[in-house]
Protein backbone atom coordinates (compact mmCIF):
# COMPACT_ATOMS: atom_id res chain seq x y z
CA UNK A 1 0.00 0.00 0.00
CA UNK A 2 1.18 3.98 -0.65
CA UNK A 3 3.04 5.11 2.68
CA UNK A 4 -0.28 7.22 3.97
CA UNK A 5 0.80 9.44 6.85
CA UNK A 6 -1.24 12.60 8.63
CA UNK A 7 0.58 15.84 9.49
CA UNK A 8 -0.58 18.65 11.62
CA UNK A 9 0.77 22.25 10.23
CA UNK A 10 -0.50 25.50 8.75
CA UNK A 11 -1.22 24.72 4.69
CA UNK A 12 0.61 28.17 3.80
CA UNK A 13 3.65 26.25 5.63
CA UNK A 14 3.38 22.75 4.25
CA UNK A 15 5.73 21.94 1.81
CA UNK A 16 4.59 19.19 -0.83
CA UNK A 17 5.00 18.74 -4.37
CA UNK A 18 0.81 19.41 -4.75
CA UNK A 19 -1.06 20.44 -2.50
CA UNK A 20 -4.79 18.79 -2.69
CA UNK A 21 -7.52 21.32 -1.91
CA UNK A 22 -11.44 20.32 -1.92
CA UNK A 23 -13.43 23.71 -3.20
CA UNK A 24 -17.49 23.27 -2.79
CA UNK A 25 -19.88 25.14 -5.81
CA UNK A 26 -20.38 28.13 -4.55
CA UNK A 27 -20.45 31.83 -5.49
CA UNK A 28 -18.32 33.55 -2.86
CA UNK A 29 -14.80 32.35 -2.37
CA UNK A 30 -14.61 31.78 1.11
CA UNK A 31 -12.17 30.73 4.81
CA UNK A 32 -8.53 28.38 3.51
CA UNK A 33 -9.87 28.74 -0.52
CA UNK A 34 -9.50 32.48 0.12
CA UNK A 35 -6.31 32.37 1.70
CA UNK A 36 -5.08 30.21 -1.18
CA UNK A 37 -6.35 32.60 -3.78
CA UNK A 38 -4.87 35.67 -1.84
CA UNK A 39 -1.26 33.88 -1.71
CA UNK A 40 -1.30 32.85 -5.41
CA UNK A 41 -2.02 36.56 -6.43
CA UNK A 42 -5.79 35.58 -7.33
CA UNK A 43 -5.70 33.06 -10.32
CA UNK A 44 -8.65 31.00 -8.14
CA UNK A 45 -11.34 33.92 -8.35
CA UNK A 46 -10.19 34.80 -12.38
CA UNK A 47 -10.85 30.69 -13.02
CA UNK A 48 -14.16 31.32 -11.38
CA UNK A 49 -15.26 34.78 -12.90
CA UNK A 50 -13.83 33.09 -16.31
CA UNK A 51 -16.00 29.89 -15.43
CA UNK A 52 -13.07 28.01 -16.25
CA UNK A 53 -13.43 25.87 -12.39
CA UNK A 54 -16.44 26.27 -10.50
CA UNK A 55 -16.03 23.56 -7.87
CA UNK A 56 -18.27 21.29 -9.65
CA UNK A 57 -17.99 17.80 -8.95
CA UNK A 58 -14.20 16.55 -10.49
CA UNK A 59 -13.74 19.43 -11.94
CA UNK A 60 -10.39 20.46 -11.34
CA UNK A 61 -7.26 23.18 -11.38
CA UNK A 62 -4.11 23.06 -11.31
CA UNK A 63 -1.75 26.07 -10.44
CA UNK A 64 1.77 26.46 -9.68
CA UNK A 65 2.60 28.26 -7.00
CA UNK A 66 5.92 30.28 -7.99
CA UNK A 67 7.12 30.25 -4.80
CA UNK A 68 4.32 32.08 -3.13
CA UNK A 69 3.85 29.42 -0.53
CA UNK A 70 5.75 26.30 0.61
CA UNK A 71 4.09 24.02 -1.57
CA UNK A 72 5.21 23.71 -5.64
CA UNK A 73 1.66 23.51 -6.75
CA UNK A 74 -1.94 23.26 -5.52
CA UNK A 75 -4.48 21.52 -6.87
CA UNK A 76 -8.14 22.61 -6.58
CA UNK A 77 -10.87 19.91 -6.98
CA UNK A 78 -14.40 20.23 -7.18
CA UNK A 79 -17.06 18.64 -5.07
CA UNK A 80 -20.15 19.85 -5.95
CA UNK A 81 -22.69 22.33 -3.96
CA UNK A 82 -21.86 22.35 -0.23
CA UNK A 83 -25.06 21.44 0.88
CA UNK A 84 -25.61 17.88 -1.59
CA UNK A 85 -21.95 16.50 -1.05
CA UNK A 86 -22.24 13.27 0.02
CA UNK A 87 -19.11 10.68 0.90
CA UNK A 88 -19.29 9.45 -2.81
CA UNK A 89 -18.51 13.01 -3.73
CA UNK A 90 -15.21 12.93 -1.63
CA UNK A 91 -14.21 9.99 -2.52
CA UNK A 92 -14.32 10.55 -6.00
CA UNK A 93 -13.01 14.13 -6.12
CA UNK A 94 -10.09 12.32 -3.92
CA UNK A 95 -9.94 9.42 -6.82
CA UNK A 96 -9.66 12.34 -9.54
CA UNK A 97 -7.24 14.60 -8.10
CA UNK A 98 -4.58 11.62 -7.00
CA UNK A 99 -5.51 10.37 -11.21
CA UNK A 100 -4.07 14.07 -12.14
CA UNK A 101 -1.52 13.87 -9.65
CA UNK A 102 0.31 11.17 -10.62
CA UNK A 103 -0.30 11.87 -14.67
CA UNK A 104 1.07 14.91 -13.58
CA UNK A 105 4.48 13.49 -12.81
CA UNK A 106 4.08 14.06 -8.66
CA UNK A 107 5.40 11.27 -6.49
CA UNK A 108 3.48 12.67 -3.57
CA UNK A 109 0.04 14.16 -2.77
CA UNK A 110 -0.58 15.84 0.14
CA UNK A 111 -4.70 16.69 1.26
CA UNK A 112 -5.74 19.37 2.80
CA UNK A 113 -8.55 18.65 5.75
CA UNK A 114 -9.03 21.28 7.71
CA UNK A 115 -10.47 20.62 11.12
CA UNK A 116 -12.50 23.60 10.49
CA UNK A 117 -14.90 25.21 7.65
CA UNK A 118 -15.03 22.53 4.48
CA UNK A 119 -15.79 20.06 7.66
CA UNK A 120 -18.36 21.87 9.58
CA UNK A 121 -19.84 22.85 6.06
CA UNK A 122 -20.29 18.94 4.85
CA UNK A 123 -21.20 17.58 8.15
CA UNK A 124 -24.26 19.89 9.15
CA UNK A 125 -27.02 18.68 8.85
CA UNK A 126 -25.74 15.45 7.04
CA UNK A 127 -24.54 11.85 8.50
CA UNK A 128 -21.31 13.02 7.38
CA UNK A 129 -19.34 12.52 11.03
CA UNK A 130 -16.02 14.50 10.40
CA UNK A 131 -14.22 10.78 10.55
CA UNK A 132 -16.25 9.79 7.39
CA UNK A 133 -14.15 12.92 5.50
CA UNK A 134 -11.45 11.68 5.97
CA UNK A 135 -12.41 7.99 5.46
CA UNK A 136 -13.74 9.28 1.96
CA UNK A 137 -10.83 11.02 0.92
CA UNK A 138 -8.20 8.55 2.20
CA UNK A 139 -10.22 5.60 0.15
CA UNK A 140 -10.82 7.62 -2.93
CA UNK A 141 -7.35 8.25 -3.11
CA UNK A 142 -5.62 4.60 -2.82
CA UNK A 143 -8.28 2.90 -5.07
CA UNK A 144 -7.61 5.63 -7.88
CA UNK A 145 -3.95 4.78 -7.67
CA UNK A 146 -4.25 1.45 -7.75
CA UNK A 147 -2.56 -0.34 -11.05
CA UNK A 148 -2.23 -4.20 -12.02
CA UNK A 149 1.52 -4.34 -13.32
CA UNK A 150 2.64 -7.47 -12.71
CA UNK A 151 3.04 -8.77 -16.16
CA UNK A 152 4.59 -5.43 -17.39
CA UNK A 153 7.82 -5.04 -18.55
CA UNK A 154 9.45 -2.18 -18.25
CA UNK A 155 12.67 -0.36 -19.49
CA UNK A 156 15.08 1.65 -17.58
CA UNK A 157 14.27 4.84 -17.01
CA UNK A 158 10.77 4.33 -18.60
CA UNK A 159 9.23 3.62 -15.59
CA UNK A 160 5.41 5.05 -15.55
CA UNK A 161 5.26 7.78 -12.29
CA UNK A 162 3.50 6.20 -9.20
CA UNK A 163 2.56 8.36 -6.19
CA UNK A 164 4.71 7.04 -3.65
CA UNK A 165 3.00 8.98 -0.40
CA UNK A 166 -0.33 10.23 0.64
CA UNK A 167 -0.15 12.63 3.23
CA UNK A 168 -3.53 14.34 5.26
CA UNK A 169 -2.65 17.97 6.36
CA UNK A 170 -4.65 19.38 8.79
CA UNK A 171 -4.02 22.81 11.18
CA UNK A 172 -5.36 21.56 14.60
CA UNK A 173 -3.47 19.26 16.65
CA UNK A 174 -6.86 17.66 17.94
CA UNK A 175 -7.79 16.24 15.15
CA UNK A 176 -4.79 13.83 15.22
CA UNK A 177 -6.00 10.63 16.87
CA UNK A 178 -9.33 11.08 14.67
CA UNK A 179 -7.52 11.27 11.23
CA UNK A 180 -4.63 8.90 12.46
CA UNK A 181 -7.58 6.23 12.81
CA UNK A 182 -9.88 6.92 10.17
CA UNK A 183 -6.80 6.45 7.82
CA UNK A 184 -6.07 3.41 9.05
CA UNK A 185 -9.33 1.70 9.17
CA UNK A 186 -9.14 3.62 5.46
CA UNK A 187 -6.26 2.10 4.22
CA UNK A 188 -7.57 -1.46 5.81
CA UNK A 189 -10.46 -1.18 3.64
CA UNK A 190 -8.83 -0.50 0.46
CA UNK A 191 -6.18 -2.95 1.31
CA UNK A 192 -9.37 -5.58 1.16
CA UNK A 193 -10.55 -3.96 -2.47
CA UNK A 194 -6.62 -4.64 -3.98
CA UNK A 195 -6.76 -8.17 -2.88
CA UNK A 196 -10.11 -8.73 -4.43
CA UNK A 197 -9.00 -6.57 -7.81
CA UNK A 198 -5.84 -7.85 -7.78
CA UNK A 199 -7.67 -11.74 -7.78
CA UNK A 200 -10.01 -10.78 -10.25
CA UNK A 201 -7.06 -9.32 -12.64
CA UNK A 202 -5.36 -12.14 -12.87
CA UNK A 203 -5.24 -14.41 -15.94
CA UNK A 204 -7.11 -17.55 -16.03
CA UNK A 205 -3.88 -19.85 -17.00
CA UNK A 206 -2.87 -18.30 -13.24
CA UNK A 207 -5.69 -17.91 -11.28
CA UNK A 208 -7.05 -21.44 -11.36
CA UNK A 209 -9.43 -23.27 -8.35
CA UNK A 210 -6.23 -24.34 -6.96
CA UNK A 211 -4.76 -21.01 -7.03
CA UNK A 212 -8.18 -19.38 -5.67
CA UNK A 213 -8.04 -22.20 -2.52
CA UNK A 214 -3.77 -21.38 -1.95
CA UNK A 215 -4.38 -17.59 -2.25
CA UNK A 216 -7.30 -17.87 0.77
CA UNK A 217 -4.90 -20.49 3.12
CA UNK A 218 -2.23 -17.95 2.67
CA UNK A 219 -4.81 -15.10 3.41
CA UNK A 220 -5.77 -16.96 6.16
CA UNK A 221 -3.01 -17.92 7.68
CA UNK A 222 -2.20 -14.11 7.65
CA UNK A 223 -5.17 -13.23 9.72
CA UNK A 224 -7.37 -14.56 12.71
CA UNK A 225 -9.55 -16.95 9.85
CA UNK A 226 -9.41 -20.49 9.70
CA UNK A 227 -9.36 -22.02 5.80
CA UNK A 228 -9.97 -25.23 4.79
CA UNK A 229 -10.37 -26.29 1.37
CA UNK A 230 -12.41 -29.10 -0.03
CA UNK A 231 -11.30 -31.32 -2.94
CA UNK A 232 -13.20 -33.26 -5.49
CA UNK A 233 -13.20 -36.46 -3.71
CA UNK A 234 -14.62 -34.60 -0.44
CA UNK A 235 -17.26 -32.97 -2.87
CA UNK A 236 -18.32 -36.04 -4.30
CA UNK A 237 -18.65 -37.64 -0.75
CA UNK A 238 -21.03 -34.79 -0.09
CA UNK A 239 -23.07 -35.21 -2.91
CA UNK A 240 -22.40 -32.03 -5.03
CA UNK A 241 -23.53 -33.23 -7.84
CA UNK A 242 -24.61 -29.50 -9.48
CA UNK A 243 -20.84 -28.00 -8.95
CA UNK A 244 -19.30 -31.61 -10.03
CA UNK A 245 -20.82 -31.10 -13.25
CA UNK A 246 -20.06 -27.71 -13.93
CA UNK A 247 -16.40 -28.86 -13.37
CA UNK A 248 -16.21 -31.83 -15.54
CA UNK A 249 -14.98 -29.78 -18.84
CA UNK A 250 -12.16 -28.52 -17.58
CA UNK A 251 -8.70 -30.44 -16.57
CA UNK A 252 -8.64 -28.24 -13.62
CA UNK A 253 -9.85 -29.77 -10.36
CA UNK A 254 -12.55 -28.05 -9.06
CA UNK A 255 -12.51 -26.09 -4.89
CA UNK A 256 -14.94 -25.60 -2.19
CA UNK A 257 -12.96 -23.26 -0.14
CA UNK A 258 -14.79 -22.40 3.51
CA UNK A 259 -13.30 -19.56 5.52
CA UNK A 260 -14.28 -18.72 9.14
CA UNK A 261 -13.57 -15.32 11.48
CA UNK A 262 -14.85 -15.52 14.64
CA UNK A 263 -14.71 -11.94 15.74
CA UNK A 264 -17.98 -12.20 17.83
CA UNK A 265 -19.27 -14.18 20.49
CA UNK A 266 -18.75 -17.72 20.32
CA UNK A 267 -22.01 -19.08 20.14
CA UNK A 268 -23.70 -16.48 17.62
CA UNK A 269 -24.76 -17.47 14.36
CA UNK A 270 -22.74 -16.21 11.48
CA UNK A 271 -23.48 -14.42 8.81
CA UNK A 272 -22.67 -16.57 5.67
CA UNK A 273 -21.15 -15.04 2.72
CA UNK A 274 -21.30 -16.67 -0.48
CA UNK A 275 -19.29 -16.36 -3.41
CA UNK A 276 -19.97 -17.46 -7.35
CA UNK A 277 -15.61 -18.38 -8.86
CA UNK A 278 -15.79 -19.56 -12.25
CA UNK A 279 -12.42 -18.29 -12.98
CA UNK A 280 -13.13 -19.04 -16.62
CA UNK A 281 -16.33 -19.21 -17.92
CA UNK A 282 -16.29 -19.87 -21.85
CA UNK A 283 -20.13 -20.90 -21.62
CA UNK A 284 -19.36 -24.65 -21.64
CA UNK A 285 -20.52 -26.62 -25.05
CA UNK A 286 -23.13 -23.61 -24.83
CA UNK A 287 -20.46 -21.88 -25.93
CA UNK A 288 -20.09 -17.82 -25.86
CA UNK A 289 -19.24 -15.41 -28.28
CA UNK A 290 -15.92 -15.05 -28.87
CA UNK A 291 -15.84 -11.09 -28.46
CA UNK A 292 -14.47 -9.84 -25.31
CA UNK A 293 -14.43 -13.62 -24.37
CA UNK A 294 -11.22 -12.65 -22.24
CA UNK A 295 -13.31 -10.65 -19.73
CA UNK A 296 -14.34 -13.66 -18.80
CA UNK A 297 -11.43 -14.23 -16.34
CA UNK A 298 -14.00 -11.73 -14.06
CA UNK A 299 -16.11 -14.86 -13.21
CA UNK A 300 -14.54 -15.54 -10.02
CA UNK A 301 -15.40 -11.57 -8.81
CA UNK A 302 -18.18 -13.03 -6.55
CA UNK A 303 -15.50 -15.35 -5.06
CA UNK A 304 -12.41 -12.56 -5.10
CA UNK A 305 -14.55 -10.45 -3.20
CA UNK A 306 -15.44 -13.15 -0.29
CA UNK A 307 -12.09 -12.95 0.14
CA UNK A 308 -11.26 -9.24 0.06
CA UNK A 309 -14.07 -9.03 2.53
CA UNK A 310 -13.05 -11.94 4.96
CA UNK A 311 -9.23 -10.46 4.85
CA UNK A 312 -10.68 -6.64 5.82
CA UNK A 313 -13.34 -7.89 8.73
CA UNK A 314 -9.99 -9.73 10.46
CA UNK A 315 -8.02 -6.80 9.56
CA UNK A 316 -10.49 -4.54 11.35
CA UNK A 317 -11.26 -6.77 14.14
CA UNK A 318 -14.93 -6.64 13.78
CA UNK A 319 -16.91 -7.98 16.40
CA UNK A 320 -19.18 -10.47 14.42
CA UNK A 321 -18.71 -14.13 13.15
CA UNK A 322 -18.59 -14.20 9.44
CA UNK A 323 -18.58 -17.74 6.87
CA UNK A 324 -17.20 -17.31 3.57
CA UNK A 325 -17.61 -19.62 1.34
CA UNK A 326 -16.45 -20.38 -2.34
CA UNK A 327 -17.46 -22.98 -5.23
CA UNK A 328 -14.78 -22.51 -7.45
CA UNK A 329 -14.47 -24.22 -10.80
CA UNK A 330 -13.63 -23.35 -14.78
CA UNK A 331 -16.12 -23.88 -17.09
CA UNK A 332 -14.90 -25.89 -20.22
CA UNK A 333 -15.93 -27.43 -23.27
CA UNK A 334 -14.12 -30.31 -22.32
CA UNK A 335 -14.85 -34.09 -23.64
CA UNK A 336 -16.37 -34.70 -20.38
CA UNK A 337 -18.46 -31.53 -20.13
CA UNK A 338 -21.89 -31.61 -19.28
CA UNK A 339 -24.56 -31.44 -22.11
CA UNK A 340 -27.46 -29.59 -23.02
CA UNK A 341 -30.30 -31.84 -21.23
CA UNK A 342 -28.09 -33.44 -18.75
CA UNK A 343 -29.27 -34.02 -16.06
CA UNK A 344 -27.68 -33.49 -12.79
CA UNK A 345 -28.31 -34.09 -8.53
CA UNK A 346 -27.39 -31.61 -6.03
CA UNK A 347 -26.57 -31.89 -2.63
CA UNK A 348 -29.54 -30.84 -1.60
CA UNK A 349 -31.45 -34.03 -3.58
CA UNK A 350 -33.13 -31.81 -5.95
CA UNK A 351 -32.37 -32.61 -9.47
CA UNK A 352 -31.53 -30.05 -12.62
CA UNK A 353 -31.64 -30.16 -16.12
CA UNK A 354 -29.45 -27.94 -17.46
CA UNK A 355 -31.06 -26.59 -20.25
CA UNK A 356 -27.88 -23.92 -21.30
CA UNK A 357 -24.71 -25.32 -19.79
CA UNK A 358 -23.31 -21.25 -19.81
CA UNK A 359 -25.87 -20.82 -16.69
CA UNK A 360 -23.58 -22.61 -14.75
CA UNK A 361 -23.05 -19.61 -11.70
CA UNK A 362 -25.88 -20.86 -10.17
CA UNK A 363 -25.29 -24.52 -10.85
CA UNK A 364 -22.19 -24.03 -8.41
CA UNK A 365 -23.99 -21.61 -6.37
CA UNK A 366 -26.87 -24.48 -5.91
CA UNK A 367 -24.56 -26.80 -3.99
CA UNK A 368 -22.91 -23.68 -1.94
CA UNK A 369 -26.50 -22.73 -0.46
CA UNK A 370 -26.60 -25.97 0.42
CA UNK A 371 -23.35 -26.18 2.05
CA UNK A 372 -24.19 -23.11 3.63
CA UNK A 373 -27.02 -24.47 5.67
CA UNK A 374 -24.55 -26.23 8.53
CA UNK A 375 -23.33 -23.09 9.42
CA UNK A 376 -26.91 -22.05 10.79
CA UNK A 377 -26.27 -18.96 9.41
CA UNK A 378 -28.81 -16.04 10.94
CA UNK A 379 -28.61 -14.50 7.23
CA UNK A 380 -26.69 -15.71 3.67
CA UNK A 381 -26.06 -12.99 1.15
CA UNK A 382 -24.30 -14.16 -2.20
CA UNK A 383 -22.34 -12.46 -4.78
CA UNK A 384 -22.54 -13.44 -8.35
CA UNK A 385 -21.46 -12.42 -11.85
CA UNK A 386 -24.75 -14.51 -13.06
CA UNK A 387 -26.30 -12.71 -15.55
CA UNK A 388 -25.73 -10.74 -18.41
CA UNK A 389 -29.08 -9.18 -18.09
CA UNK A 390 -28.32 -7.36 -15.14
CA UNK A 391 -25.99 -5.27 -17.55
CA UNK A 392 -28.98 -4.83 -19.75
CA UNK A 393 -31.20 -3.57 -16.65
CA UNK A 394 -28.56 -1.64 -14.80
CA UNK A 395 -25.49 -1.04 -16.73
CA UNK A 396 -22.23 -0.58 -14.27
CA UNK A 397 -24.11 1.69 -12.69
CA UNK A 398 -25.84 -0.60 -10.00
CA UNK A 399 -25.48 -4.32 -8.63
CA UNK A 400 -29.08 -6.14 -8.39
CA UNK A 401 -30.41 -6.91 -5.23
CA UNK A 402 -32.97 -9.55 -4.50
CA UNK A 403 -34.09 -12.05 -2.18
CA UNK A 404 -36.59 -13.33 0.69
CA UNK A 405 -35.86 -10.74 3.34
CA UNK A 406 -36.79 -7.13 3.27
CA UNK A 407 -34.94 -6.41 6.01
CA UNK A 408 -31.56 -7.67 5.01
CA UNK A 409 -32.01 -6.08 1.63
CA UNK A 410 -32.67 -2.53 3.16
CA UNK A 411 -29.61 -2.85 5.18
CA UNK A 412 -27.40 -3.92 2.06
CA UNK A 413 -29.12 -0.82 0.48
CA UNK A 414 -28.36 1.17 2.89
CA UNK A 415 -24.88 0.25 3.14
CA UNK A 416 -24.49 0.39 -0.66
CA UNK A 417 -25.60 4.23 -0.76
CA UNK A 418 -23.09 4.85 2.20
CA UNK A 419 -20.23 3.06 0.13
CA UNK A 420 -20.96 4.21 -3.04
CA UNK A 421 -21.73 0.95 -4.24
CA UNK A 422 -25.38 0.94 -5.00
CA UNK A 423 -28.09 -1.64 -4.93
CA UNK A 424 -30.98 -1.65 -7.01
CA UNK A 425 -33.74 -4.38 -5.95
CA UNK A 426 -35.35 -6.33 -8.81
CA UNK A 427 -38.85 -8.91 -7.96
CA UNK A 428 -38.43 -12.70 -7.20
CA UNK A 429 -42.34 -13.55 -7.53
CA UNK A 430 -44.06 -16.70 -7.95
CA UNK A 431 -44.65 -16.72 -11.28
CA UNK A 432 -40.94 -16.75 -11.51
CA UNK A 433 -40.77 -19.58 -8.85
CA UNK A 434 -43.15 -21.24 -11.47
CA UNK A 435 -40.71 -20.79 -14.32
CA UNK A 436 -37.83 -22.96 -13.24
CA UNK A 437 -40.01 -25.94 -13.08
CA UNK A 438 -38.48 -28.96 -15.62
CA UNK A 439 -41.07 -30.91 -17.19
CA UNK A 440 -38.44 -34.13 -16.45
CA UNK A 441 -36.35 -32.75 -13.39
CA UNK A 442 -37.03 -30.59 -10.53
CA UNK A 443 -35.42 -27.52 -11.90
CA UNK A 444 -34.09 -26.17 -15.06
CA UNK A 445 -31.21 -24.09 -15.33
CA UNK A 446 -32.64 -21.50 -17.62
CA UNK A 447 -36.48 -20.41 -18.19
CA UNK A 448 -37.98 -20.74 -21.70
CA UNK A 449 -38.16 -18.83 -24.50
CA UNK A 450 -39.63 -15.28 -24.15
CA UNK A 451 -39.83 -15.68 -19.79
CA UNK A 452 -36.85 -12.88 -19.99
CA UNK A 453 -36.40 -11.31 -16.70
CA UNK A 454 -32.79 -12.87 -17.27
CA UNK A 455 -31.67 -11.63 -13.36
CA UNK A 456 -34.73 -12.80 -12.03
CA UNK A 457 -34.84 -16.20 -13.04
CA UNK A 458 -31.22 -16.78 -11.68
CA UNK A 459 -32.12 -15.87 -8.37
CA UNK A 460 -35.77 -17.91 -8.58
CA UNK A 461 -33.63 -20.95 -9.65
CA UNK A 462 -31.29 -20.36 -6.40
CA UNK A 463 -33.97 -19.84 -3.82
CA UNK A 464 -35.19 -23.36 -3.23
CA UNK A 465 -31.24 -24.06 -2.38
CA UNK A 466 -31.12 -21.00 -0.29
CA UNK A 467 -32.50 -21.94 3.36
CA UNK A 468 -35.24 -20.45 5.70
CA UNK A 469 -33.16 -17.97 6.86
CA UNK A 470 -33.18 -14.48 5.35
CA UNK A 471 -31.41 -14.66 1.77
CA UNK A 472 -30.36 -11.62 -0.38
CA UNK A 473 -28.50 -12.65 -3.96
CA UNK A 474 -26.17 -9.71 -5.53
CA UNK A 475 -25.87 -9.69 -9.14
CA UNK A 476 -22.49 -8.19 -9.93
CA UNK A 477 -21.76 -8.73 -13.14
CA UNK A 478 -22.39 -5.23 -14.22
CA UNK A 479 -20.15 -3.44 -11.46
CA UNK A 480 -17.42 -5.39 -11.35
CA UNK A 481 -16.00 -5.54 -14.32
CA UNK A 482 -16.09 -2.03 -16.79
CA UNK A 483 -17.53 0.41 -14.20
CA UNK A 484 -16.41 3.93 -14.80
CA UNK A 485 -15.53 6.21 -11.63
CA UNK A 486 -12.55 8.46 -10.59
CA UNK A 487 -11.65 5.74 -8.19
CA UNK A 488 -11.95 2.32 -10.44
CA UNK A 489 -9.45 1.70 -13.03
CA UNK A 490 -10.45 0.02 -16.11
CA UNK A 491 -11.27 -3.41 -15.50
CA UNK A 492 -11.82 -5.22 -11.67
CA UNK A 493 -13.59 -2.68 -9.59
CA UNK A 494 -13.73 -4.69 -6.48
CA UNK A 495 -17.12 -4.09 -6.16
CA UNK A 496 -19.09 -5.59 -2.89
CA UNK A 497 -15.85 -5.84 -0.49
CA UNK A 498 -16.81 -1.50 0.41
CA UNK A 499 -20.56 -2.35 0.81
CA UNK A 500 -20.48 -5.98 2.67
CA UNK A 501 -17.57 -4.83 5.77
CA UNK A 502 -20.00 -1.16 5.91
CA UNK A 503 -22.83 -3.93 6.31
CA UNK A 504 -20.92 -6.03 8.54
CA UNK A 505 -19.45 -3.31 10.88
CA UNK A 506 -23.37 -1.91 10.58
CA UNK A 507 -24.76 -5.47 11.68
CA UNK A 508 -22.22 -5.89 14.68
CA UNK A 509 -23.77 -2.74 16.04
CA UNK A 510 -27.32 -3.54 15.52
CA UNK A 511 -26.88 -6.88 17.40
CA UNK A 512 -25.27 -5.30 20.44
N1 LIG B 1 -20.80 -15.32 -16.27
C1 LIG B 1 -21.97 -15.16 -17.02
C2 LIG B 1 -22.67 -13.82 -16.77
C3 LIG B 1 -21.91 -12.56 -17.17
C4 LIG B 1 -22.20 -11.93 -18.35
C5 LIG B 1 -20.99 -12.01 -16.33
C6 LIG B 1 -21.54 -10.77 -18.71
C7 LIG B 1 -20.34 -10.84 -16.67
C8 LIG B 1 -20.61 -10.21 -17.86
C9 LIG B 1 -22.98 -16.26 -16.70
O1 LIG B 1 -22.42 -17.47 -16.35
C10 LIG B 1 -23.78 -16.48 -17.94
O2 LIG B 1 -23.23 -16.89 -18.91
N2 LIG B 1 -25.08 -16.20 -17.88
C11 LIG B 1 -25.94 -16.35 -18.97
C12 LIG B 1 -27.21 -16.98 -18.49
C13 LIG B 1 -28.13 -17.44 -19.59
C14 LIG B 1 -27.54 -18.61 -20.34
C15 LIG B 1 -29.46 -17.81 -18.98
C16 LIG B 1 -26.21 -14.96 -19.57
O3 LIG B 1 -26.34 -14.01 -18.83
O4 LIG B 1 -26.26 -14.86 -20.80
ZN1 LIG C 1 -21.94 -18.68 -18.04
ZN1 LIG D 1 -20.53 -17.38 -15.42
Amino acid sequence: MIKTTVKIEKFLQHKTPCLVLFCPESKKLAGDLKQVDQALNGPVASAFKEKRFEGKSNQTLLLNARGTMKADNVLLVGIGKPKEVTDENLRQAAGTASNLAEASQFKKITFYLADGELEKALTKDKNLASGDVVRAVVEGSHLALYHFDTYKSVEKGEEPNRIEEITLLSDSKSALPKFKQASDRATKIAEGVYRARDLISEPSNTATPSYLANTAKKIAAKHKITCKILNEKEMLKLGMGSLLGVAKGSHQPPRFIILEYKGGKKNEAPIAIVGKAVTFDTGGISLKPPANMDEMKMDMSGGAVTIGTLQTVAALKLPINVVGLIPSVENMPGGSAIKPGDILTSMSGKTIEVLNTDAEGRLILADALSYAARFKPRAVIDLATLTGAVIMALGHFAAGVLGTDDNLIDNLKASGALTGERLWQLPLWDEHDKATKSDIADLKNIASPGVGAGTTMGAAFLRPFAGDQPWAHLDIAGTSWGAKKPYTPKGASGFGVRLLVNFLEQEAKRRK
